[in-house]
Parts: structure tokens; sequence; C-alpha cells
């Protein structure tokens, strides 16, 4: 479940922040420390990163988002030894850059992208077509020809005018295009209404429930231009729950039996999607492992093909937050500071230099956070507080409710962890706001990998302001 449906205001004791060596919940990123009082990751410490880069700051533990993503493909390879192998998309959606491409390569990953912007973020890194799968429910001719251009492993089609473009655009290019096709299994699962996908009444996907998905099929078999590869399922994200996955799982193998049957074509693939939890607080569940995750589809995608009596499919799965997420922590410079009244006692606002510009995820899913004193040790005592940005807008939190150390001043740091994913993804330039940097720590050392916007890089896109000199 998405923890934004813990209870509301939550007790203060159960919403401290854990410390970074996971004593108290395990939400930091593995080579989190505290040295000194003060925050250490990847052997950085948290005053070097903000003077050296700024704030608000994404740092990224290079160590750990790679170790995450080998836990993936490890867990997958074994679940999947005694089937017929499995391979693992890294979701871009969740947080991409040409650096971070290249770690998904270098651990073994395939690549997901949904958008012309995460392609070419893709191709930049280096990484090979036959390597990389484009998604999406309304591709442009643009993203379609690049996919093409680039052999990419599949094109994830979602709609029957989709592979009728798809196919329109493969036979101008004289190429033939590998067709993975999303089906929706109406399993409904996801941590919000908004990050659910699976169910009839939303826009993803071939409907099964209308005979679509095997129409859709019988069009690709039909066509010279078109090669089918693989069946797609995405129920959702933030998904805790096994049956879930398994339940889809079941509805793809039914289908590619359903196919086999009626139309005597054996699909090589089945992908089913991302969606994997992970902690933000202390008060979440703690989510299955990867390998529980792999075991159980394995189970599922195993006792569904004995029914069919065909040769095991390959298992792609596209987990994106859970190896983005934990692996980022957001660094923030405290501004100004208010206490206001409440019926009981009272509650300190500490506003920050960001915001829902750098993490929309409160304010779009009431998603709750935790936060950290990181420049220094935070005191014993504490009050009850809660973190907000600059934004025009009461809704603009980072932290609801917390615990935080008294001992707090402007221009201390703080630091929240579990932002890899769906914050710098989705930021914005909400109130002009300059999006921040992303940086990764590794061994003692820092990158920039996306440096901040400037006031120029926003004065770059108005035509009137062109010429105008900054006097600062
Ligand atoms: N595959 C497909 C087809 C997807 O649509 C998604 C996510 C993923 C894989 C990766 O899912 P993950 O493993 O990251 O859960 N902005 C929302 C999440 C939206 C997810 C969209 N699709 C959030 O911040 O919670």
């Amino acid at each position: 479940m998405e923890n934004s449906h813990a209870p509301h205001p939550t007790p203060l004791e159960n919403f401290a922040a854990p410390e970074p060596d996971g004593s108290r919940g395990g939400l930091w990123s593995t080579t989190t420390a505290r040295h000194g009082g003060e925050l250490t990751v990847g052997g950085v410490g948290v005053r070097t990163l903000a003077s050296t880069y700024g704030t608000p700051l994404f740092v990224i533990d290079e160590e750990d988002m790679r170790r995450r993503a080998q836990a993936w493909k490890q867990a997958m390879e074994e679940a999947f030894a005694p089937l017929s192998g499995a391979q693992v998309y890294y979701a871009g959606k969740a947080f991409l850059s040409a650096g971070v491409a290249t770690w998904m390569s270098e651990e073994g990953l395939c690549l997901d992208t949904c958008s012309l912007g995460e392609l070419v973020t893709a191709l930049a890194a280096g990484v090979e077509g036959n390597k990389i799968g484009l998604h999406g429910n309304n591709k442009s001719c643009e993203e379609i020809r690049l996919a093409l251009r680039n052999d990419l492993a599949h094109i994830v089609v979602d709609s029957l005018a989709e592979l009728a473009l798809v196919e329109t655009l493969a036979k101008e290019e004289q190429r033939q295009a590998n067709i993975v096709l999303r089906v929706t299994t109406g399993v409904h699962a996801g941590g919000h209404e908004y990050i659910s996908t699976a169910h009839e009444d939303q826009k993803f996907g071939l409907s099964l429930a209308s005979g679509m998905a095997m129409r859709a099929a019988e069009e690709v078999l039909a066509s010279p231009h078109l090669h089918l590869v693989g069946l797609h399922s995405h129920i959702g994200s933030q998904i805790l729950n096994l049956d879930a996955f398994t339940q889809a799982a079941g509805v793809v193998m039914d289908l590619r039996a359903q196919i086999a049957t009626h139309l005597g074509y054996v699909v090589e693939e089945v992908d089913l999607g991302g969606g994997y939890a992970v902690r933000y607080t202390v008060l979440d569940d703690i989510p299955p492992a990867p390998i529980e995750y792999a075991r159980a589809l394995a189970s599922a995608v195993q006792s569904h093909g004995k029914v069919s009596g065909l040769p095991a499919p390959r298992i792609s799965i596209e987990p994106g937050r859970s190896i983005a997420a934990p692996s980022t922590l957001t660094l923030y410079t405290v501004g100004t500071i208010k206490a206001v009244p409440l019926e009981e006692g009272s509650r300190r606002y500490v506003a920050v230099d960001g915001g829902m510009s750098d993490n929309i995820r409160p304010a779009l899913y009431q998603a709750d956070y935790t936060v950290t004193l990181a420049n220094r040790e935070p005191s014993h005592d504490v009050v009850r507080s809660r973190i907000v940005g600059k934004h025009c807008e009461s809704g603009d939190i980072v932290v609801r409710d917390v615990a935080l150390s008294a001992n707090l001043g402007p221009g201390d740091l703080l630091a929240v962890p579990v932002t890899g994913a769906y914050g710098a993804s989705m930021a914005s330039n909400y109130n002009m706001a300059a999006r921040p940097a992303v940086v990764a720590v590794n061994g003692g050392k820092s990158r920039l990998l996306i440096r901040r916007e400037s006031v120029e890089d926003l004065l770059s896109r108005d035509v009137d302001a062109e010429g105008y000199e900054l006097n600062s």
C-alpha cells in the first residue's frame, strides 16, 4: 500500500527519521553513514556536496543503485533458470541520465524507455538498440522511426491504431518491427489510483475482455513488416502484493496459450512490467525482496505453462522505482522557520529551498517521506515539524509530519531519503524554479550527472527576453 494511507497525523515517535545505519528501518542507501555528526554518502560529506553543487541536490549512491540492479538480475536469473531465462529492463522513467543508462548496461540490464527524450538518452549513452524497449500509449512518428532505425529489442504497442501506424512506418523504413502487445489484464493493483494501470477504465493497453488483444495478435501475424515478439502486462506501481503479480502473469500466460491454439503461433516472450514497491518511511510495510517477487512470478509462469503444454516463454520485467528510489537522497538548505499554533500545541514549519518542483509526489499522491538533519548531529530533543517548499501553494509539502531535531536553524542541511524515483524525472519549473543538479557519489568521489538549471536556461526559451543581460 502507498504510505499515503498511513493514519494522519502520525504519532511523532513512530515517524522519527531512522538513522543512516539502517537501525530504524533501512531507508537510507547502503553507503550512507554519519561521521562526526555529518551525513556522508559514498564516502562524501553532505557539506562538501552542498558547497560544491548547491542545493536542492539529488545525490545518487552509485554503488547502491548498481547493487539493486544486480539484485534484480540475479533474482530473475535464479528464479527463471529452470524455465527459459529472464531479462531485466530498467524503467528509465524512474530516473534516467546517460550515466545511469551506462551503469545499468554495465550491470547487464536492458533499458525500458517511453519517450523520445528517454530513447535519445539511452542511445547517447551508447546502449545498443537491441537492449532497448520503447513504451508509450501515444507514440509519435519520430519516436517510432527512431526505434525502427535503431532496431530496438521491441516496441510495446498499446492500441490497434498504433499498430497500424507502426506497420505503415516499418514498411516505409523497410524494416520489420519487433512487436510486444500490451494487454489489460483486469488486475487492479497499485499504491494510488493514478499509478494503477490494468483495470479496464484507464488509458493503457489492449483490452482482453473485448477481444482487442487477440485481434492485435492476428494483425501482427498477418503483416510481413511486423514480428510478434511478446505480450506485456504492467499492472501499476508501488505494489506490495505478490498475488496481484501472479494473477496478471497467469492472465498473460493464458492469452499466450489462446494465441497458440487459435493462431498457431507460440509467442516467445512475456514481459511482466514493473511496479515493485519500496519503503519510504518506517511506517511502511517492508516490501518483498527481488528474489521473492521473482519466485512468485516464476511459479505463476510455470503453473500456467504446464497447463498449456507450451515451451516456457522468456520473461522480462521492468523495475524502475525499486532500483532508483532507495539509492538517492535529496539535500535541501533550511530557510525560514516558523511555529504555527495548532488546536493542541504547535507545528514548526521548516521551509527549504526546493519543494514540489523537485518532488511532486506528496502533492500528487499524498506520498509520505521522512527527513533528517544532515550537516551535524541531530539533538535528542525533537519538535513536531512539517517540511515545506518555497512554492506558492500550501500543498507544497516535502515531509508532512516528522519529529525533527530541535536544534535546527537557517542554513542547516536536511536530507530526505528514497527520492531517486519520480523525483528528478518529474521535476518542473513551477514558479520558474531552476531544476536541481543530480550528482553521483562513489568511493569518496562525487561526479555531476545532470547540472543544475540556471536562470539563463530559464530565459533561453523565452524568445522575447532574448538579449537581456543579467545584472548580477
Ligand atoms: N513499465 C511500465 C510500462 C510502466 O508504466 C512503469 C511505470 C514501469 C515499468 C516502472 O514501474 P516502477 O517499477 O517504477 O513502479 N509517478 C508515479 C509512478 C508512475 C509509474 C509509471 N509507470 C510515482 O511517483 O509513484
